[in-house]
């Protein structure tokens, strides 16, 4: 038996006491232990049973196991192991013995972080959310930003979940994210809630058993990327896991990476509801928290999704009345005219009436003028911007006199739309412009939503925002106070107040009601919209702390007439973006285009500068 430093050691009752009770609660050093005498041998632990703190004394003994009166978790009482995974180890103190004094090591205990971390998997193994509940909270205490647990949640989600990338990751990514915006008392529940959901997203489920990389030198990712888009097509999942992960072997950029996934998921119609794009999305967003060296367990998780899920093409709602899908198919073969156009330099400014349309009535319109404004140089993440806008506008314009399932239906959209243009802000892609007209034919769907439109509350800006404040807090406690809730909030914000308060606000009560998938996935995707999309830095006091995206663009052109009306031109485009996610990386990326073009100058008045004396024969 190993031998207690004696400056460890403190008295904690007197062997002769102990033995004619049985047992005794004695205080030591902040600790409440108990002392159990059980024939020859004497054990200390914590009085608390580990499970909910039921007073272990009064619990009870038989052939050295300690039983808790409360909900029966059983304990060895030698090495305070439980029999009940639920509970949790039961802490013991190291006894010595000296004449009648019966004297214990209340040492710190070595690493409790490292157990907690162990509580955590066990949690996530048996879906114990008590379990995650204490080692999630016991981990943020002892590493706020939360990462160590998002880490492990991500970790064994991925590997464990056989159908891949679903509802629980996409829950815990997007509490991830919400995380530096709630308040900080709130941050271990928001990571518990993500992490619950992985556990019970996971539970009975078979696990995911990996596949190795391609065997030699992998071919270029170009390829491999051409065979990923080919096997989700034809529904092979494993051919496409194997693909994906030779690619990240083969060190594929994480553009390249993004790029093939995005394709993927736009090849077909608004897949599943647009839940697939949204956790490629949600799954490379995690990538940016964790790291990419997470990439292949994670990405690998995504192949089973794109492959299985519905595509609109087969769904009724998308071919009739109107083949909406027709219609979409028709414009994306002029899709690379006018992104090709839309490299012209020209400043865009008609977001106010591509939105209008896209709310309109008119599919066939609503396509075009997608098709003009990039035509007309709007950049793909301007035109996937407007669309999450028209998005966001059906949630707030849905009357209540809808079906509560409706709800649902506009929430799907804005969610989509939201994460089809977090990933072309990404890495912008011809084939991910395709999940804008989806989204924007999925707002033309949702219009019978807006059926009567709510009207949008319009403040005065007179407000006290403390005041508006506790009137907001209190319609939070009510039911049905949707729309005065939306009043106070937009009063509230009209009034001055601060835009990251209301953040908060919206994460509490997020976090006090149970947990709703599809509401969850709406007040992150608004947040990310508020602070880090549409508005940036400068847009509200604090906006700089929690995000921001500067696009700058600049363009210099020179035409040089060679012969006759004949000139050439070389014109140059330098595109900057500068942005910062919260929990994510900064951003700095710039892309130069060179183009070279012929013009034919024609004459005065149509279209060329008379740069020749007027004295000189007119051509
Ligand atoms: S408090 Fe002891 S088993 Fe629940």
């Amino acid at each position: 038996m190993a031998t207690i430093a004696p400056e460890r050691l403190v008295r904690a009752a007197s062997l002769a006491e102990l033995r004619a009770a049985g047992r005794l609660v004695v205080h030591v050093d902040r600790h409440t232990l108990c002392l159990f005498a059980d024939g020859d041998d004497v054990y200390a632990v914590d009085n608390r049973c580990p499970h909910m703190g039921f007073p272990l004394h009064r619990g009870s003994i038989a052939d050295g196991i300690l039983t808790c009166h409360w909900h029966h978790a059983r304990f060895d009482l030698c090495t305070g192991g439980t029999f009940d995974q639920w509970a949790d180890d039961l802490r013991r103190f190291p006894v010595e013995l000296r004449g009648d004094d019966v004297l214990v090591d209340v040492s710190p205990l070595e690493d409790p972080v490292a157990h907690q971390r162990e509580r955590l998997r066990d949690g996530l193994e048996r879906n114990i959310p008590l379990v995650l509940a204490k080692a999630t909270i016991a981990l943020v205490e002892a590493g706020p930003s939360g990462i160590d647990v998002f880490r492990a949640a991500l970790d064994f989600g991925v590997e464990r979940r056989g159908g891949g990338w679903f509802r629980g990751l996409t829950t815990l990514a997007c509490f991830m994210n919400l995380v530096p915006l709630v308040e900080r008392g709130d941050r271990a529940v928001a990571l518990y809630h993500g992490v619950a959901d992985v556990a019970s997203d996971s539970a009975n489920e078979a696990p995911r058993f990996p596949l190795d990389p391609l065997p030699g030198d992998a071919p270029e990712p170009a390829r491999i990327a051409r065979w990923f888009r080919r096997f989700v097509e034809v529904r092979d999942a494993e051919g496409a896991e194997r693909a994906i992960v030779s690619a990240i072997r083969a060190g594929a950029s994480q553009t390249e990476l993004a790029d093939m996934l995005f394709a993927a998921a736009a090849d077909h119609r608004y897949l599943d509801g647009g839940h697939t794009l949204d956790f490629v999305n949600k799954a490379m967003e995690a990538l940016d928290v964790a790291g990419w060296e997470f990439a292949e367990a994670v990405l690998a998780s995504l192949p089973a999704q794109l492959a299985g899920a519905e595509r609109m093409e087969e769904a009724n709602s998308w071919r009739n009345p109107v083949d909406l899908v027709a219609l979409l198919d028709d414009a994306f073969e002029r899709l690379p005219a006018a992104l090709e156009a839309s490299k012209n330099g020209a400043a865009w400014a008609d977001r106010n009436a591509l939105v209008q349309t896209v709310l309109g009535d008119d599919p066939t319109a609503i396509v075009e003028s997608l098709l003009a404004a990039l035509r007309d140089g709007a950049t793909e993440v301007d035109v996937a911007s407007a669309v999450s806008f028209t998005a966001a506008t059906r949630i707030a314009r849905f009357p209540t006199t809808n079906e509560f399932g409706d709800w649902d239906t506009a929430l799907h959209t804005f969610t989509f739309a939201n994460a089809v243009e977090q990933g072309m802000r990404r890495s912008p892609s011809a084939e991910l412009v395709r999940g804008v007209f989806d989204a924007a034919m999925s707002v033309h769907l949702d219009r019978f939503l807006n059926v009567p439109a709510t009207r949008l509350p319009r403040p005065d800006g007179n407000g006290d925002p403390d005041e508006l404040w506790g009137e907001l807090a209190r319609a939070f406690d009510r039911q049905q106070q949707v729309d005065e809730a939306a009043g106070l909030a937009a009063s509230f914000l009209g009034s001055g107040g601060e835009a990251k308060r209301l953040v908060a606000a919206l994460g509490s009560a997020l976090l006090r009601e149970n947990r709703n998938f599809h509401t969850i996935q709406c007040v992150e995707a608004a947040a990310r919209q508020y602070w880090v999309v549409g508005i940036g830095a400068g847009a509200s006091e604090g906006a700089e702390k929690f995000g921001h995206e500067l696009i700058n663009r600049a363009n210099f052109g020179l035409t040089v007439r060679v012969w006759g009306p004949h000139a050439l031109s070389i014109g140059y485009v330098l595109s900057t973006r500068d942005a910062r996610v919260p929990a994510g990386d900064d951003r700095h990326q710039s892309v130069e285009t060179v183009t070279l073009s012929y013009n034919f100058l024609g004459h005065t008045r149509f279209g060329a500068v008379e740069w020749r004396p007027a004295e000189m024969p007119a051509r």
